[in-house]
């Protein structure tokens, strides 16, 4: 068993130092399928051994129950860990299946009062506006995300899916630590405007669903067939019918990569994201999810991988041609508003 723990970066001109790979939560209680709590569990102690220190989590993951599942872990280790949930996603009394997108100051100040009691902390490390409101202005939003940090309920701020323009304004009024937007292999449009916009702000980089929501490590071809019922990926364009057959077909050049560096393919689209840092001249922190034990030893292991210019060049080309966007609707996503 290793205890290497990995390298670390800081989130963003003023943010915490993190490991520079995360943990995302969200799977522990939400969207992907069946979950094992004593493994989730198991998982959140591994990753702190092997050196990630940045835990994602958000009130929308099962309607807050991903925070409470955080809650005795943060109690043990509340030190040692860099906590980043969001708000945003307002789930309705009457149909706990709709999430209605709010950014409005009331709506936010009684959000962090539930998040900070749901998690058992006096204070948010990372506090995200999970999804945009386009009928709020953005410094009207952060405007109050600002007077949290000025009340020592939360340390820093940050975006999720969030255009450049967004971002520039945002930073105006308050300091912006991180965005979070979806970036992989498969998924690359936010190097258009909203990478070098973070770049040029001094602001870190989380990449969430870094494995293309597992798709990139072929632990499933098909959502509709190899997925249980309910599972969040069945309804996403990319991973079902002719689409997820000529994406599988995609992986080639991960597997052949993988296979010269005697890595599996999940550890190369990892290693892309990683080296993407370098690529633009930021703090890139990808978040991949996982409730596995085994699994985060496997994706921080790639934090030691380096690819060379060749393989990532063959890598490059892979998301011009996936087919499907990565959501079914894409006006809640940066790409959607651009
Ligand atoms: N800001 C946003 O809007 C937003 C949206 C989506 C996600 N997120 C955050 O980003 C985090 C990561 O994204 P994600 O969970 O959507 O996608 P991801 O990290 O790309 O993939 C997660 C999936 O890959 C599987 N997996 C992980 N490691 C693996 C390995 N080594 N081998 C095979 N399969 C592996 C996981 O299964 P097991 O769990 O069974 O291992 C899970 O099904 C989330 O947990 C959440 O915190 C944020």
């Amino acid at each position: 068993m290793t205890h290497r723990t990995i390298p670390t970066t800081a989130l963003g001109a003023n943010g915490p130092e993190v490991g520079v790979q995360g943990l995302g939560c969200m799977g522990m209680s939400f969207a992907y399928g069946p979950t094992d709590a004593d493994a989730s569990r198991a998982t959140l102690e591994r990753a702190l051994e092997l050196g990630v220190t940045l835990y994602d989590t958000a009130d929308a993951y099962g309607a807050g129950e991903n925070e409470r599942f955080l809650a005795p872990f943060l109690k043990a280790h509340r030190d040692e860990v860099v906590l980043a949930t969001k708000f945003a996603l307002s789930i309705p009394p009457d149909d706990p299946t709709r999430r209605i997108i709010r950014n409005d100051p009331p709506y936010i100040r009684r959000a962090v009062e539930a998040s900070l009691e749901r998690l058992g902390v006096d204070v948010i490390d990372l506090y995200y506006m999970h999804r945009r409101d386009v009928n709020v202005p953005i410094e009207e939003t952060v405007g109050v995300m600002a007077e949290l940090v000025r009340e020592g309920k939360v340390k820093h701020l940050g975006l999720s899916e969030v255009t450049a323009d967004e971002l520039r304004a945002a930073h105006a009024v308050h300091p912006i630590a991180a965005v979070q937007s979806e970036w992989s292999l498969f998924s690359r449009d936010i190097e258009a405007r909203v990478v070098p916009a973070a770049r040029e702000l001094g602001v870190a980089l989380v990449a969430y669903s870094p494995l293309g929501r597992g798709f990139l490590t072929g632990s499933f071809a098909d959502a509709e067939q190899d997925l249980t019922a309910g599972d969040f990926r069945r309804q996403q364009p990319r991973f079902t019918g002719d689409n997820a057959a000529r994406n599988a077909a995609l992986l080639a050049p991960v597997r052949d990569i993988a296979a010269a560096h005697g890595a599996t393919p999940g550890q190369i689209a990892l290693a892309w994201v990683h080296q993407q840092a370098t690529v633009h001249g930021l703090p890139v922190v990808p978040i991949p999810g996982t409730r596995k034990p085994t699994r985060v030893e496997e994706n921080t292991a790639a934090t030691a991988l380096t690819l060379t210019g060749e393989e990532l060049a063959a890598l490059n080309a892979i998301a011009g041609k996936v087919a499907g966007d990565r959501y079914a609707d894409m006006t809640f996503t940066s790409a959607g508003r651009e």
